[in-house]
């Protein structure tokens, strides 16, 4: 037995069951569901990888959340020290620190080129607020975003701004700073989104948007695309390298994994799905290019901004709400490494902050670079900010998520889990089922098939 139900977290605790669920939803929704998924999409030809990305969303990533909640609660500490703690309280080894280790070192990587991005969606505000797209062509929207991209002092002032703001924010410690930034983004975000939804709509292409995206020829999928929709999941659902684990290491004794999780990842998922509704259907009636790649959103979205009235009041607003987004799951990228430097080298958190934040920012270069400087040197997977991004999503967190898995559905105890995830019932059996089968051999089979290692 373990002195769990007295264990307290040294970072304090979400003051309610609500606030757990905001930050967990301000973490996942993020720049994943609405800048990632759409181009993702459009790179590897829409449905059929659609519909693999659902399947692992809820067969996949919802038991890896749900593991990472209640290891994180039991444990209550950063990461590394839960596995480690958690390993031999269940019998195993404290050499399970390493899964937590790998889970900062993604999250630290994660957020050197997802600050970079957010500082794109900062740098959008401005470029809204001023009327820049009012009225313009797709070539002069599209001729926008290249210019912007080609600077790399641009990209990284942005950059340097968006990693001060996750920083300050993280400093302030969990009670403070973290609840108060998600209260208000997710509502807002979505009215947006759905007011949006109703411009895609009157675009006359609304048809052909919905059939990218929904009608899926299988023949025509890669077991690399198959790939990339898991390594989407578990990015899009901030699922496989700790940061929903410190979350729940906040988490008080009452709250329902399951249904926390539940609410979570609907949420996650409803708000990516709009996202492609929107922008699809804007990509085919201004004769864009799916496949376009991570400019996509930032071409689309002003281009119809720009031909709305009142356009230039939404499109600021809009990435002023996307900016929040990407904030709210800065936090969630860098938390495990900052409460791991407060409890490892004995820190303050905002000193933790402010070092993890410095070397993030420094890494940061290596992506801001990827789209001027050393756009050319492409190599593996192409420039260095997407091996970076495969790396870490295709790589990283699904092999950290198998190790999660396998730890919470194999190595804990069926008291320890059943205890955390309030009772044996059909919901628990659920996800034993999922977590110690579907998930562990999913993950292994799709990333062996991948890299070429299972035959055809
Ligand atoms: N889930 C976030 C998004 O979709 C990204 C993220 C990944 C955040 C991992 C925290 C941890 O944008
Ligand atoms: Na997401």
């Amino acid at each position: 037995t373990s002195d769990n139900g007295k264990r307290k977290s040294l970072h304090g605790h979400w003051s309610s069951r609500m606030a757990f669920i905001l930050a967990v939803t301000g973490s996942a929704v993020g720049l994943g569901n609405i800048w990632k998924f759409p181009y993702i999409a459009g790179q590897n030809g829409g449905g059929a990888f659609v519909l693999v990305y659902l399947l692992c969303v809820f067969l996949i990533g919802m038991p890896v959340m749900m593991s990472e909640i209640l290891i994180g609660r039991r444990g209550r500490r950063n990461p590394v020290a839960t596995m480690a703690l958690l390993g031999k309280e269940e019998g195993s080894s404290s050499h399970w620190k390493w899964v937590g280790s790998l889970g900062v070192l993604a999250g630290v990587l994660i957020l050197s080129y997802y600050s970079v991005i957010g500082g794109w969606t900062l740098a959008y505000v401005f470029k809204s607020v001023s009327g820049t797209f009012t009225g313009a062509s797709a070539t002069a929207v599209g001729a926008e975003f290249s210019s912007f991209t080609s600077s790399w002092w641009k990209l990284a002032l942005c950059h340097t701004f968006f990693m001060g703001l996750t920083v300050f924010v993280v400093a302030r410690g969990v009670e403070r700073g973290l609840e108060k930034a998600v209260r208000f983004m997710v509502p807002a975000l979505l009215l947006l989104m759905f007011t949006l939804l109703g411009y895609s709509i009157n675009s006359g292409h609304f048809g052909s948007g919905v059939a990218f995206m929904f009608s899926a020829d299988f023949d025509a999928l890669t077991w690399d695309s198959v790939l990339a929709a898991m390594g989407q999941a578990f990015f899009t659902l901030s699922v496989g390298m700790g940061a929903i684990m410190a979350y729940g290491a906040y988490l008080p004794e009452e709250t329902s994994i399951t249904g926390a999780s539940a609410a979570v990842v609907i949420a996650d998922t409803g708000i990516a799905i709009l996202a492609g509704l929107v922008i699809f259907p804007l990509v085919f009636a201004n004769g864009l290019d799916p496949a376009d790649g991570p400019g996509l959103v930032f071409v689309t979205l002003p281009l119809a901004f720009g031909h709305m009235t009142g356009g230039t009041f939404f499109a600021t607003l809009f990435f002023v709400l996307l900016t929040f987004a990407a904030w709210t799951s800065a936090l969630g990228l860098v938390e495990p490494a900052v409460a791991w430097c407060v409890e490892h080298f004995k820190r303050s958190r905002a000193e933790a902050a402010v070092i993890v934040g410095s070397v993030i920012w420094v890494l940061g270069f290596a992506t801001v670079f990827s789209f001027n400087a050393i756009s050319g040197v492409t190599f593996f997977r192409g420039t260095l900010f997407d091996n970076i991004d495969y790396l870490t999503s295709n790589v990283m967190l699904p092999l950290s998520g198998l190790l999660i898995t396998i730890f919470a559905a194999w190595v804990m105890c069926r008291n320890s889990t059943s205890e955390e995830l309030g009772g044996a019932g059909t919901g628990y059996r659920v996800w034993r089922f999922l977590a110690r089968f579907v998930a562990p051999v999913a993950i292994l089979f799709v990333f062996l098939k991948a890299i070429g290692v299972l035959p055809e």
